[in-house]
């Protein structure tokens, strides 16, 4: 099995290679982004709105599996609608048509929470419900499920899909996203200054810690094709807290933490998606349980930040 991810030095690209690198072997991951990486190997430069160039690698390395992991975020689609919209369709649609010419046999692509909007009921919101997204990521995110599905209806495609929450991780920081303020937090922390948050305090948001996220992929990945219910996108939950409840975590470990809420455009983008997430279908479907809880993921996180990025900071945590 030889695997290819497309966006491979973004937040999850990043813990996904290292992940499947261990999973088929280095010589069987063939990694990609749009920005270079000379010290990984296997890699390549490419663009993935490049059909031509993503069909070359595709061909030339012979891979029989893809993640596409290359996209444009809620907050930062929002300042660039149209370049947002036709970038991140655009690469979907590249490796549908790819996919339906033969060129490999499975395919990962993630949707988001996003898919959801304000009239989606916000506590633990069922698989199949309201979607009115009313943010463009989201909106590229809902059609994106649409023509996934179809693909897999129409021309028997094995694609494969996760609405991610909020995900939460140490090595790469997210770039453009509305949950990206939960990461933020602890860097905030571990530099011993005030957090001023976009988001407001009281605003639940649902949550994967990048561990559990990248365990749910591989567990999909690999689940048989006969037991998937769901070919569109499925519900993934982890936990959800509100910045208050993040912040307080945090001050378990780093008492002096301050934060203050001054929320912006992003604060409407949350507001308008789920509190909480039911996941039944994938617990059902290919046996998904989350592992890491609020506490578990604040122990995570600063302690990996503290020792890779922080050493000045004195922290104790048993
Ligand atoms: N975490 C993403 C964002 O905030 C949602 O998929 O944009």
């Amino acid at each position: 099995m030889k695997a290819l991810i497309i966006g491979s030095g973004g937040q999850i690209g990043t813990e996904l290679a290292k992940a499947l690198r261990d999973k088929y072997g280095q010589e069987n991951l063939i990694t990609s982004d749009i920005n270079e990486n000379p010290i990984e190997p296997n890699f390549y430069t490419v663009d993935a709105t490049d059909k031509k160039a993503v069909e070359k690698l595709i061909v030339q390395e012979q891979v029989d599996e893809i993640y596409l992991m290359a996209a444009i975020l809620s907050a930062k689609a929002e300042q660039f609608p149209m370049r947002a919209w036709q970038i991140n369709m655009n690469i979907l649609f590249n490796l549908l048509e790819l996919f339906k010419e033969g060129l490999f046999k499975k395919l990962f692509w993630p949707s988001s929470i996003a898919v959801f909007g304000p009239h989606t009921p916000k506590i633990q919101t069922p698989q199949y419900t309201v979607t009115d997204p009313n943010s463009v990521y989201g909106i590229s995110k809902l059609a994106g499920e649409r023509w996934v599905e179809y693909y897999f209806l129409k021309h028997g495609l094995d694609i494969r899909s996760l609405r991610y929450p909020g995900v939460i991780s140490w090595k790469v920081q997210p770039g453009g996203g509305t949950t990206d303020y939960a990461i933020e937090m602890f860097h905030y922390a571990l530099r011993g200054e005030k957090f001023v948050s976009y988001i407001n305090r009281d605003e639940p948001l649902p949550m994967i810690y990048i561990d559990d996220a990248i365990k749910a992929t591989l567990q999909l990945m690999d689940a048989p094709s006969k037991n998937l219910t769901v070919r569109s996108s499925y519900n993934l939950a982890g936990v959800s807290f509100t910045p208050g409840e993040l912040a307080e975590a945090i001050r378990k470990y780093i008492p002096e933490f301050e934060v203050e809420y001054r929320p912006d455009f992003r604060q409407k983008i949350a507001r308008s998606w789920p509190d909480s997430i039911d996941d039944s279908y994938a617990r059902k479907d290919w046996n998904w349980q989350h592992e890491f809880d609020l506490d578990a993921i604040v122990k995570e996180m600063l302690t990996n930040l503290q020792s890779h990025f922080y050493q000045d900071y004195d922290l104790s945590i048993k």
